[in-house]
């Protein structure tokens, strides 16, 4: 019956209950729109703007000294936008993500410019190398779409892969940005300019907020003829000092923090902020 079937889509699930960004990130339809979103440099979508990432990228050569002989591992990288650069300034750079399309697109354009990049084509969450690194990055916030325990799996992971004097730059969304999340929910006829299927289908929004947890989740079902599947985004907003303590648990500590990983000084009414952490 169609009350039942609105009054699941309209459950709230615990926190980090379902984890579905493999099929926000992979699935053959939706990929496609996350590469174009990387693509255009001048919005901030799935990347941030192209002037941004260059900004960033000088910062990021001139903060932590990068050379050649530095080695470099950025985790979800996308199609390569700051790997490409960051082996351009001779960096030796590992990248890592789970979307074919954009690994394959990072490959070409390593390809065409002759850049000697490692892209590694898996989840993260499961990544294993014997490589340690000068510098780990994670950045656009995808820190924040992991659950607790899959955040300490990825912080066990960065301390296991950092040389002695290594660092880990990752951005996050702060409580600031917290406050400016509203719940909300409704649908639409082919919602967000068909991003979730080239055939018709309707689609049902839920913006859940968890007060106490500081989570918001961006709820998506996705109702077409033949089936209905459902996309949870989940974001984790963090004060600087929560943050801090889930490092210090993992056996580092957070010794910078900034408004974003272009080194903008650090403002508490900014809706991100970055860090710089290393091992104690
Ligand atoms: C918001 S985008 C940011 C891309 C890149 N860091 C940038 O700023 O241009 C997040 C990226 O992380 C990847 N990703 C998300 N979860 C992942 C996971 N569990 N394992 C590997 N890659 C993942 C996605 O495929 C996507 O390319």
């Amino acid at each position: 019956m169609l009350f039942n079937e609105l009054e699941t889509i309209n459950l709230r699930p615990k926190p980090f209950e379902f984890y579905t960004a493999v099929d926000l990130w992979t699935d053959e339809h939706t990929s496609r729109q996350m590469l174009s979103f990387h693509l255009n440099g001048s919005i901030d979508v799935s990347s941030r703007n192209a002037e941004f990432i260059r900004q960033s990228v000088d910062w990021i050569v001139s903060r932590f000294g990068l050379s050649a002989d530095s080695s470099v591992a950025d985790f979800g990288c996308g199609p390569g936008l700051y790997a490409a650069q960051l082996a351009g300034r001779q960096a030796k750079v590992t990248g890592i993500d789970f979307s074919r399309r954009s690994i394959e697109h990072a490959i070409a354009v390593a390809g065409k410019n002759g850049l000697p990049i490692n892209y590694v084509h898996c989840n993260y969450l499961e990544f294993e190398t014997e490589e340690k690194f000068d510098l780990i990055l994670m950045i656009m916030c995808d820190f924040c779409a992991l659950s607790p325990a899959q955040r300490e799996t990825m912080l066990g992971k960065f301390s296991s892969m950092l040389k002695p004097e290594g660092r880990i730059l990752l951005d996050v969304y702060s409580l600031t940005g917290f406050a400016q999340r509203q719940e909300a929910a409704g649908y639409e006829l082919n919602q967000m300019n068909g991003f979730w299927s080239p055939g018709r289908y309707y689609g049902f929004f839920n913006t859940f907020k968890y007060e106490e947890e500081k989570v918001v989740l961006d709820q998506y079902t996705i109702v077409e003829l033949d089936r209905t599947r459902t996309v949870y985004n989940w974001l984790q907003y963090f004060s600087p000092e929560a943050l801090r303590e889930e490092f210090s648990s993992s056996g580092m500590k957070v010794t910078e923090i900034y408004s974003d990983v272009a080194g903008k000084p650090f403002d508490s009414e900014s809706a991100e902020f970055a860090v710089v952490a290393e091992r104690l």
